[in-house]
């Protein structure tokens, strides 16, 4: 059986790429590229077709994780055809997610950290318009709830 992920911010250029770039390096460690599709896409279109913010980029190198091939795009109504998680980084990316879901969606529409072992860490603070730090926020949230998407969906 497949499984297929999608994150969600704003800008499709900070936080859903990181999360992109990390759950799919532990897709890949796990070996289950096959089994798992992932991808992310922004609630807003400021940056559609732009790479990761730099900042982004450049920690989550430091890392060992190569951002440098995503590109910034739209969440769309088909995506809720395609994807069986649609994962959300904050409460406004999830209300305007629910805004737009079909009736009839299936899948597993929620926030990101809902994965988080923190029970009370609930959303990926946009780091945007801050310093480097929330950069490094944003990727020791997204690791740890990477790890319990991935138990979730290997059971
Ligand atoms: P992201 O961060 O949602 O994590 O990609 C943002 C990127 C750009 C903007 C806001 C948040 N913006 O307003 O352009």
């Amino acid at each position: 059986m497949s499984t297929s992920v999608l994150f969600v911010c704003l800008g499709n250029i900070c936080r859903s790429p990181t999360a992109h770039g990390v759950f799919q390096e532990l897709v890949k460690a796990a070996d289950l590229q096959d089994r798992i599709q992932v991808d992310s896409a922004g609630t807003g279109a400021w940056h559609v077709g732009e790479a990761p913010d730099q900042r982004a980029t450049a920690a989550a190198r430091a890392r060992g994780y190569d951002l440098s091939s995503l590109r910034a795009r739209v969440v769309s109504v088909a995506d809720f055809s395609n994807f069986d998680y649609v994962l959300a980084m904050d409460q406004q990316n999830l209300g305007n997610l629910q805004a737009m879901a079909p009736a009839d969606y299936r899948g597993h529409l929620g926030l990101f950290l809902d994965f988080h072992s923190h029970p009370l860490l609930r959303e990926v603070p946009d780091p945007y318009c801050g310093g480097n730090a929330g950069f490094d926020q944003v990727l020791d949230l997204v690791e740890e709830a990477s790890r319990g998407l991935l138990k979730a969906i290997t059971g």
